[in-house]
């Protein structure tokens, strides 16, 4: 009876006690550095090294300089525009959501990363999704896995949430030319 109740006690204690990592409700940004690790191949489009040079890895940079400076005194907004809700909004990644959503690697002076156009990459960054030798053999089946796992692929529609007449700079939106000059397709 004693042992029993032990037993009984070491289960219970067992089943309270996971051993698996905590799940997170919603997948996390990482970071643009995150996707280099993989998307960095000078024998392939390289979209680490295009997007890199983009404005969007600059964007929160751009905040920094005397142009932002008069525009975010034009509107009206007083104090550094690095630390303006009213400019971040669109010049960095995951803006206005609380530290849960961000991995600690995860670096907001990198603008525009990755993640703002392809979504939250903890879980589908994962090596048995993005897998090359999977993609070869059924790309139809880890398209479906990775957007599962929350990738999302960018139409208009995203970036319009951004290039609209709320930016102070906005000078107008083509999506074909502007799609054109950030585009970072395989070549297949
Ligand atoms: C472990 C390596 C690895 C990492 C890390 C990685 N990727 Fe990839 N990614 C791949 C591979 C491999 C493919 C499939 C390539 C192909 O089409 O053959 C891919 C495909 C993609 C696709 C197209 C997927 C589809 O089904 O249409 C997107 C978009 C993408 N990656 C974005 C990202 C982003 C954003 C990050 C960072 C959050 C990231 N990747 C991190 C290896 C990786
Ligand atoms: C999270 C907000 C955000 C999203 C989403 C976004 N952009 Fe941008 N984009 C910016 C910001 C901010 C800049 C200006 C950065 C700078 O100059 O420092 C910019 C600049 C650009 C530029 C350079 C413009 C110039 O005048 O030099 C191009 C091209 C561009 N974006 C294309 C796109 C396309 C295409 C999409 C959708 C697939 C997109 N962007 C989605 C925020 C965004
Ligand atoms: C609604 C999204 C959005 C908001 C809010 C926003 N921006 Fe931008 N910003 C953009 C986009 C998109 C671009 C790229 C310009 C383009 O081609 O339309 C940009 C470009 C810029 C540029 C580079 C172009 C230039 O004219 O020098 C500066 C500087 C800038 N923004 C400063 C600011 C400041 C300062 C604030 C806050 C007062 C702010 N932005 C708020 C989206 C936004
Ligand atoms: C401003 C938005 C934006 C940003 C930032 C961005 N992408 Fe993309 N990405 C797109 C769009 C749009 C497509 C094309 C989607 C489609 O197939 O229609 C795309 C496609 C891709 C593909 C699929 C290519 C293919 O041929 O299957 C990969 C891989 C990818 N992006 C990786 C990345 C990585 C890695 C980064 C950061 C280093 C990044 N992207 C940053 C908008 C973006």
């Amino acid at each position: 009876m004693k042992m029993a109740g032990k037993l009984g006690a070491i289960l219970t204690v067992a089943m309270l006690t996971p051993s698996a990592p905590p799940v997170h409700a919603a997948p996390q940004y990482v970071g643009s550095e995150k996707c280099k690790i993989c998307h960095n191949r000078k024998d392939q489009v390289n979209q680490f090294e295009i997007w890199s040079h983009s404005a969007h890895a600059k964007a929160y940079a751009t905040l920094a300089t005397d142009s932002a400076k008069a525009l975010a005194a034009k509107a009206g907004i007083k104090g550094d525009p690095q630390q303006a809700p009213e400019c971040l909004e669109c010049h960095v990644t995951g803006f206005g959501l609380d530290t849960t959503h961000f991995a600690p690697a995860f670096v907001q002076e990198n603008g525009v990363q990755c993640e703002a156009c392809h979504g939250p990459g903890t879980a589908y960054k994962s090596a048995s999704i993005l897998s090359t030798t999977k993609y070869a053999s059924n790309r139809e089946e880890q398209h479906k896995l990775a957007l599962g796992a929350g990738l999302t692929i960018p139409d208009e529609k995203t970036c319009v949430k951004c290039h609209n007449k709320r930016s102070p700079a906005f000078t107008g939106f083509v999506f074909k030319d502007y799609y054109e000059r950030i585009k970072h397709q395989y070549k297949r």
